[in-house]
This record gives C-alpha cells, structure tokens and sequence, in this order.
C-alpha cells in the first residue's frame, strides 16, 4: 500500500536534480506536494530558485512556503519539472490527471528540459489503463467527445462530485475514461488529440526524464 512516507521518500529523492538558479516547474498532486514543501525548506535555507506551478493549488502551496514564482509569460524554459503520476508503464510512459491539472502539467512538461515523476511505486504498472484515462473537454463538446470515446471502448464518466462537474483550472470539464487495458496508448494518444472539442487528454508519452519509485524506504530510479 502507498503510504504519505514513501511519497516523501520519492519526492526527497528528486531535490538533488535542482541546482541553484533554475526555473523548476511544481507538479501537482499528494506527492507533488511533498516535493514543494522540501523545496519549500531548501529556499528558506538559501536555494534560489523561480518556480512555475502547474495548477492554482501548487501555487497557492508554493506561495505559502515563500517560493518565489515565475510565469510562462516571462520564461518558456523550465530546466527541471517534478511531478506525481497516476500510472507509469515500463517504457515512462504515463497516465496523469487523477487531480484534474493534466492540462497545465502537460503544458509545463512540454516546455521542461528534464520531467523527474515522483510517485510510490504501486504506480508502476505493466500497461496502462487500469486507472480511468482523464481527457480535459471544452464544456460545448461533452457529450459529443464522451460519445465518441466509448465507441473506442471506453467507459467514459465525466467527473462530478454530488452531480456537480469538475471544473478544470482551466475552465473545462474532464471525462474519466476506463480502458481497461490500453495495448496502443501511442495510438489512442494520437486520435485522442484530433477530437474536436478534447483540450488534453493525460497521456504523457516520451516526455519523461527520469521516474523515482519509493517503495518502503528504498527509491528505485529509472531513465529514459
Ligand atoms: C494531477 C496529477 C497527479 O500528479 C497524479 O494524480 C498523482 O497524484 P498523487 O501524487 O496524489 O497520487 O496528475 O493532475
């Protein structure tokens, strides 16, 4: 079972990849936060560092711990981003979204020289798809994308708490897809991004660097 020590453990793992000076994208997320509060303590210790948060809560997290921040209006280049992840497959190849922020993540990750994913080590998984696959929807198109999803295979619920919508960062809605096992997420990944009316969806291919894996005190790092 995951537990708050091996999140922390992960996160603790990923502040040697941060070197005076940089611009470092905050992921979002438990373990995410863990991440931020020990960079948090590093700043108060004298580490100068600009981040640039991927949602409202990691900025407000970040601020709180006196982190300074910048935005991707004044830098388009972030030198290291560390993020949780919801599932991670043999090859780093994600799942992301279970805490709604896909859209900001994949934005900052893309713009990110080195992607570090901290997570505990029951994220890793052998295929994708057991975790239900987030895709960030404009509110017009809902039901259309929803309709067009399942006829792909998918179970495809949008996110509400007590019926009322999710509401993204962004504005939008997000559709929680269960695929069960996705065999081609390259595939599913490319036609997910020629629906009309899709934002994002939380597939994250080739993007990542570097994933730390705690399990009990021990961190697992592997690289792409
Ligand atoms: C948010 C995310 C998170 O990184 C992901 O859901 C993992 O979160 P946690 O560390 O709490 O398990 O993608 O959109």
């Amino acid at each position: 079972m995951a537990n708050d020590q091996e999140k922390e453990a992960a996160a603790r793992a990923s502040l040697r990849f941060i070197r005076d000076g940089q611009v470092v994208g905050l992921g979002t997320g438990s373990t995410a936060a863990f991440f931020i509060r020990l960079l948090g303590e590093q700043v108060r210790d004298g580490l100068r560092i600009r981040g640039i948060p991927t949602s409202v809560r990691s900025k407000e997290l970040a601020l709180s711990l006196g982190i300074p921040l910048t935005t991707l209006e004044e830098c388009q280049e972030i030198a290291v981003t560390v993020d949780g992840a919801d599932e991670v497959d043999p090859e780093l190849r994600l799942i992301k979204g279970g805490g709604g922020a896909l859209l900001r993540e994949k934005v900052v990750a893309s713009a990110t020289r080195q992607l570090v994913i901290v997570a505990d080590a029951t994220k890793r998984v052998p295929v994708l798809g057991k975790f239900p696959l987030p895709v960030e929807v404009i509110q017009f198109a809902q039901a259309l994308v929803a309709k067009r999803i399942a006829a792909l295979g998918a179970e495809v619920r949008l996110r509400a708490e007590s019926g009322i919508p999710f509401v993204t960062d962004e504005n939008n809605h997000i559709l929680d897809c269960h695929f069960g096992e996705i065999p081609d997420a390259d595939g599913l990944a490319r036609q997910l991004s020629d629906m009309p009316g899709v934002v994002e969806h939380g597939l994250f291919i080739g993007m990542v660097s570097t994933a730390l894996f705690a399990k009990g005190s021990e961190v697992v790092e592997l690289h792409r």
